[in-house]
């Protein structure tokens, strides 16, 4: 399974087309939240190898820390506070193209350069998570990345919802 998800040589376009059947039936496949995550990071940072990818759960007024890949991170973020605290606010994706520029972003590594988060909403419609991608280069996100990330993510609704 593992072989599947390292995907060279296609364009970003493509592999999100690879990626996507094989995320939703990872989902599918599974009732418990944490597992279902855990999963997704690894067939996330398998297919592009970013600098960090995880995820944040929505506890009370913070955010906590979830299944993840990458460097040891940030355990809390308040409401509103850096680009995962803002996406939560404003419940949309945000594509930070160069971390520096966002105000109050918080610096988990200091290799950290752009940046997408996308807001996971329970069946309700709440923001009860969020996807965080950190890479290590400029502008590595767009609105490419913004519409198959959401759309990757979408399947997660009735897990968050117990
Ligand atoms: N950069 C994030 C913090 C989380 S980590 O980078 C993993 C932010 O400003 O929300």
């Amino acid at each position: 399974m593992a072989e599947n998800l390292i995907i060279e040589g296609i364009s970003k376009e493509e592999k999100y087309q690879t990626l996507l059947p094989q995320t939703h039936a990872l989902i599918k496949g599974e009732t418990d939240l944490i597992a279902a995550l855990a999963n997704l990071a690894s067939a996330l940072n398998m297919t592009f190898n970013s600098l960090w990818t995880g995820f944040y759960l929505v506890k009370g007024e913070q955010l906590v820390l979830g299944p993840f890949q990458g460097p040891i991170a940030c355990t809390r973020i308040p409401y509103g506070r850096g680009v995962c605290g803002t996406a939560w606010q404003q419940n949309q994706t945000l594509v930070v193209e160069d971390v520096d520029a966002f105000p109050g972003h918080i610096a988990c590594s200091s290799s950290a350069r752009s940046e997408i988060v996308v807001p996971i909403r329970d069946t309700a419609g709440k923001v009860a998570a969020v996807l965080d991608i950190d890479s290590d280069e400029l502008g590595s996100f767009d609105q490419i990345d913004a519409a198959y990330l959401e759309r990757i993510v979408a399947p997660l609704s009735p897990l968050l919802s117990a």
